[in-house]
């Protein structure tokens, strides 16, 4: 069976049941999948002194943080919210790091307070900030600065971030300058370097042109006596959602295993979507099937709500039958029910298709429920993981009632 129609790592009739007992637009992810794609990436760094740092905005749920923290996993984290949810998922705040341009004075005392592993810094003001405030807190903060290579990671723009133009990181050409003054701050340790140059990469050649671009500043700074233990490369390697042919993890691996031998640094990685990606699917259901002259509708109950990435990026998701039946296939836009012509969740697809049907919508491990919204007072779906075939409910759909629970009437 082809990728294009094959439902794996599921199996028809635990998809059905799950949408039985839990309804659709229901997220469903495999745990064997899960530690397979961590384990593959821990086999490629075997020897080398390493630390995997699951970057969590792909895939914040509680189960899935907590099947990486017992794996050893460490985290990145964006925000204090992503640290709280290590914390309670029982990640060990020792393994993470924290990355951002716009860490908040909060965020940094409760990342602080936790002892975490390492600030990825992406600006001047905000050394000086965490220098404060662990001043105030009579502790040592551990910084890495994030520096931003000016490679092009030749991915959509919206996910690329290591050019000059983006907002993040600091310059190449200016971290000799701050890492000078990060040394120069008294309640500061320097740790490592860092950068990320963007996500859904599908080939090995920015990661490596980046690798070489920060090592030459790792050179630098040891001859103005600065010595780093780690270098963090971000995530950012992609996966298979169409017909890419992304770098195995193997070999993405082994290139950067080549360029740091014989430097005795430890090497940090922050995937995210090379490590849930595929691992997740967005069960729907066809409400109505509108045939039309020019374009044939099929209105499905998942929306741009639930997984926004081909509204927001014209991303391509496959979309498959559970149960495909046997007559000749039609060419379908599959839409969702918000109110937006950018609702659409694939273009184009051929499917023989009935109302009523269920269909699986593929690669949804990442950044599917993690930006999902609740536009159009649409409750955000319920979550299921599928656990040595059995399945479990990890996050029950949300009520109406909670959707505005928080809102006041003015009298
Ligand atoms: N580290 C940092 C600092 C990041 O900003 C990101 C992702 C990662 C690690 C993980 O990257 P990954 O391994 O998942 O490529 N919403 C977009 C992706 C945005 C990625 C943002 N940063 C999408 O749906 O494609």
């Amino acid at each position: 069976m082809s990728f294009a129609t094959s439902l794996l790592p599921f199996d028809a009739d635990t998809l059905t049941l799950i949408a039985d007992r839990w309804d659709t637009p229901c997220y469903v992810y495999d745990a064997r999948t899960l530690t397979d794609n961590y384990l593959r990436f821990e086999q490629a760094l075997t020897n080398q002194p390493h630390q995997l740092c699951y970057a969590v905005k792909a895939n914040p749920s509680l189960a899935i943080l907590q099947l990486f923290a017992r794996l050893g996993a460490g985290f990145d984290v964006v925000s204090g919210g992503e640290l709280q949810r290590v914390v309670a998922a029982g990640g060990d705040p020792n393994k993470v790091v924290f990355s951002g341009v716009g860490k908040q004075t909060d965020e940094i005392a409760l990342a602080l307070s936790l002892g975490i592993h390492c600030f990825n810094v992406e600006s001047e003001s905000e050394l000086y900030r965490i220098n404060r405030i662990a001043g105030e807190q009579g502790q040592h903060a551990p910084v890495s600065l994030r520096v931003n290579p000016d490679v092009d990671a030749k991915t959509h723009p919206y996910i690329s971030t290591g050019l000059k133009s983006n907002k993040f990181g600091v310059a190449h050409d200016d971290a000799l300058r701050l890492y000078q003054l990060a040394a120069s701050l008294p309640h500061l340790v320097l740790r490592g370097i860092d950068c990320h140059i963007g996500s859904q990469l599908t080939e090995i050649a920015p990661f490596v042109d980046a690798l070489d671009r920060v090592l030459s500043l790792v050179d630098a700074l040891a001859e103005y006596g600065i010595v780093l233990q780690h270098i963090d490369l971000g995530g950012g390697l992609g996966i298979r959602y169409h017909d890419e042919t992304p770098p195995h993890v193997e070999a993405y691996i082994a290139a950067l295993r080549e360029r740091l031998a014989g430097r005795g640094l430890t090497l940090l990685l922050e995937p995210g979507r090379a490590l849930v990606g595929n691992a997740g699917v967005l069960l729907t259901r066809v409400e109505y099937l509108k045939p039309g002259a020019e374009k044939q509708f099929a209105v499905v109950d998942a929306a741009m709500n639930d997984l926004m990435r081909p509204a927001l990026y014209g991303a391509y998701h496959d979309i498959v039958a559970v149960h495909p039946r046997d007559e000749a296939p039609q060419q379908w836009e599959i839409v969702g029910p918000v109110c937006e012509t950018g609702d659409f969740l694939g273009h184009d697809r051929a499917l023989a298709l009935a109302e009523g049907d269920l269909l699986a919508i593929k690669s949804a491990g990442a950044y599917g429920m993690s930006m999902s919204s609740q536009y159009n007072t649409r409750p955000r779906a319920a979550e299921v993981l599928v656990l040595a075939g059995q399945p479990v409910l990890i996050r029950q759909r949300e009520s109406i009632a909670s959707l505005f629970e928080n809102e006041r009437l003015p009298d």
